[in-house]
């Protein structure tokens, strides 16, 4: 059988690039797949999180994927810190995760910045709870942003080297999916960075509660050069705004950039970013509202997290059951 897991961190500012590098294409897959969509709080804890923001963030999260249109009677929907598989499970792969592996991470380093001794030591196993995550559903597929590639292949080398070092089959090792046009969404200001939920500013990034003014003024205020789009992908070469604001478009209309030049190529940006703006409001305008209709009734997101995490909990159970007899440990 073949099943999806992804997740999303409860840290504010949920934007463009998590709807279109990740919760937008889940949206599509959810009917040929088992989706398992967890909001990884825990993984927000390595950095330092208010608790009140957390939980609020953590029913933003939830908000904005069945707002995207992910059903939550067909999906798993819930918080990973509610089933508890994912620690137990991020330890046992940790115990065979050598630190090499781990001292390759780049987003560690990101994150750690320079003094990287004061960094947490969840921050560093970061990517072995990712792991976890994924392992203990046996994931096949797992649909994320190309900024999420050197975890994947993390994940894949843990599941290996568990089912070596334990003579086993356990784990199916599991395939990165990165769809669409977008699958590195790039920040409006700079199109060398990655559009991020922690960029100090807020034109950086259009966020997917923005309401049409706020995407439309955000649009309007991106950086650009001075020349017409080009005629053929080529030409946006050392062009990186002109590139991102391109893929943003052909990603928003489900179409190629190919599809986008062939309509604006050499027309200027005066022309295309109210165009992209429209697009942009007509796509996420919805999601926004509904999700600000779905914040207001928060028994409703209790509920649908509380059964998702018994539906999450009853898979992850049996699993750690085997888990524990592949590994030995007595379950008196
Ligand atoms: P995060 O916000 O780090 O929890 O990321 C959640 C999901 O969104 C992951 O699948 C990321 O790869 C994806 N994502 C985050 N930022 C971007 C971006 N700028 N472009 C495309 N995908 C992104
Ligand atoms: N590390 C991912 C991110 O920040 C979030 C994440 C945690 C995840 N566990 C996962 C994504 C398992 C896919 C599968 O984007």
């Amino acid at each position: 059988m073949n099943r999806i897991f992804s997740g999303v961190q409860p840290t504010g500012n949920l934007h463009l690039g998590n709807y279109l590098g990740a919760i937008r294409n889940w949206v599509a897959l959810q009917r040929d797949y088992d989706c398992v969509f967890c909001i990884v709080d825990l993984h927000a804890l390595t950095l330092p999180q208010r608790r009140d923001e957390l939980r609020a963030n953590t029913r933003e999260v939830a908000a904005a994927y069945i707002a995207a249109g992910i059903d939550p009677d067909r999906c798993i929907i819930f918080n990973q810190a509610a089933v508890s598989g994912h620690s137990e499970l991020a330890w046992l792969l940790g115990c065979i995760t050598p630190l090499g592996w781990l001292n390759r991470m780049t987003q560690f380093k990101e994150k750690a910045g320079r003094h990287r001794d004061n960094a947490g030591l969840g921050l560093y196993a970061y990517p072995v709870l990712m792991a976890a995550d994924i392992l203990l559903y046996k994931a096949t597929h797992v649909p994320v942003g190309e900024d999420q590639k050197q975890h994947l292949e993390l994940a894949r080398d843990i599941a290996g080297a568990f089912n070596r070092q334990y003579e086993t089959e356990f784990f199916p090792l599991p395939e990165p999916q990165i769809l669409g046009e977008a699958t590195r969404v790039m920040s409006l200001r700079d199109g060398r960075v990655k559009m991020s939920k922690s960029d100090p500013s807020e034109y950086s990034r259009i966020n997917m509660t923005d309401d049409a003014d706020t995407i439309a003024l955000k649009v309007r205020k991106a950086k650009t050069d001075p020349d017409p789009l080009p005629h053929e992908v080529k030409g946006l070469e050392n062009r990186p705004e002109a590139a991102n604001l391109v893929s943003i478009y052909a990603a928003l209309a489900e179409t190629s950039r190919e599809a986008v030049l062939a309509e604006f190529g050499g027309k200027m940006f005066s022309i295309f970013k109210p165009a992209l703006s429209d697009l942009a409001v007509a796509r996420l305008g919805p999601i926004g509202q509904e999700m600000s209709h779905l914040l207001k009734d928060r028994g409703l997101i209790d509920g649908i997290l509380h059964k998702g995490s018994e539906r999450a909990n009853e898979i992850a159970r049996h699993h750690m059951a085997e888990l524990h007899d592949i590994v030995g440990i007595l379950r008196p």
